[in-house]
């Protein structure tokens, strides 16, 4: 099974050790993987599926909420669940999978048992079923881990009192208490992040590792690593224009490089900020039309970045950073305390028109 696209994956060598050595060891807590939106978790996450992980020793569960729509009960339990119609046991079913495919996009399951869990409205029954079938994959001698990425998709999502409470409980037992299953949640949500910080419940059962946009040195050599794949050429004061309109996302960096294919540098860089430039107008507008007064903050909270690229959090109003935040303009760092714009271009733009 694929997970990732085709392309070549660059570095990340500090992110992919710390999450190998955490898998080398006991499951002990629930890992959140964090970072502004594009800067490559889910990138991060799938090379280490398909490349770095020893295939005999880990099975994989990797459940993407990204592009899936939940807002009931049972979405959320087919997105866990893949169905099997043979009348095998769940164990004949697994041990036949676990010998051939390291990664799955579903806990397996015989239909019938499936369709009685569907009936049954309660999670106990699902975080049984799951943990028979993890103490199976240890008894063959593997290790499991669970993988939810966007996680934060199910934060509001209410069956008996909040999914993602019953959720986080089960994922406790897993790890801190049965030491039986590494869990890994990933999401770009920094609001969500900031929730499960201050969350009682998860206190000493959580980590946290940070994927955040290249800095500066990283983001140069990606360049190099580009050029090389897309057979283009670039002046160093070529690339330091490009991160200084781009930073350090790679996804905006993989788009320059691309189009220079077909058009110069500084077309490429003048019509991104442009697009920026205008999208951060228009929400301004809207803000304005909608809120004359939150407009007045929002301009003035934005103009602290003009000269800073990252402040403390607290300099800004917990209303006006959530709002930024909500909208994608900031990304909060609540293990860090810090604020940011949620990219170099939106940065840029900033500058541009306050
Ligand atoms: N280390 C990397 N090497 C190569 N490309 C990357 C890398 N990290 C991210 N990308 C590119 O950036 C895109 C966005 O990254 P993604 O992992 O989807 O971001 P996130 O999950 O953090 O929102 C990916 O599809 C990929 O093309
Ligand atoms: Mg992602």
């Amino acid at each position: 099974m694929n997970f990732g696209e085709t392309m070549k994956f660059f570095d990340r060598e500090k992110e992919i050790n710390k999450i190998l050595s955490i898998i080398e060891g006991e499951p002990n807590l629930i890992y959140f993987i964090y970072g502004p939106i594009n800067s490559g978790k889910t990138a991060l996450i799938n090379e280490i599926i398909n490349n770095r992980l020893d295939k005999d020793k880990y099975i994989v569960f990797y459940f993407d909420l990204r592009e899936i729509f939940i807002s009931k009960y049972d979405d959320f339990i087919e997105v866990l669940f893949e169905e099997y119609e043979d009348d095998k046991s769940p164990i004949e079913v697994i041990k036949a999978i676990i010998n051939d495919l390291p990664s799955l996009y579903g806990i397996p399951i015989p239909k019938n048992t499936l369709n009685e869990i569907f009936k049954k409205k309660t999670t106990k029954n699902v975080f049984r079923y799951i943990t028979n079938v993890l103490m199976e994959i240890k008894k063959e001698g593997k290790q499991p881990i669970i993988i939810i990425d966007e996680l934060q998709k199910i934060g509001d999502l209410k069956i008996n009192g909040f999914l993602i409470y019953e959720l986080f409980n089960y994922f406790v037992s897993l790890t801190k208490h049965k030491h039986l299953c590494h869990v890994f949640c990933i999401s770009s949500d920094s609001l969500f992040i900031e929730r499960v910080y201050n969350e009682a419940m998860l206190e000493d059962r959580v980590d946290y590792i940070l994927v955040d946009d290249f800095d500066k040195e990283t983001a140069l050599k990606f360049m190099d690593f580009l050029i090389k794949e897309n057979n283009v050429s670039l002046t160093n004061e070529n690339k330091e224009l490009i991160y200084s309109y781009v930073g350090g996302k790679p996804v905006l960096i993989i788009k320059v490089i691309d189009k220079l294919r077909y058009e110069n540098l500084n077309d490429v860089l003048d019509f991104m900020l442009k697009d920026a430039t205008q999208k951060l107008k228009y929400f301004l507008e809207d803000v304005k039309e909608e809120d004359e007064e939150l407009y007045k903050k929002v301009v003035d909270t934005l103009k602290i970045f003009k000269e800073n690229y990252e402040v403390e959090d607290i300099t800004i109003p917990k209303k006006i950073r959530e709002f930024l935040v909500k909208r994608n303009i900031l990304f909060l760092n609540p293990i860090e305390g810090t604020l940011k714009p949620q990219s170099f271009l939106i940065w840029n733009a900033i500058k541009r028109i306050l």
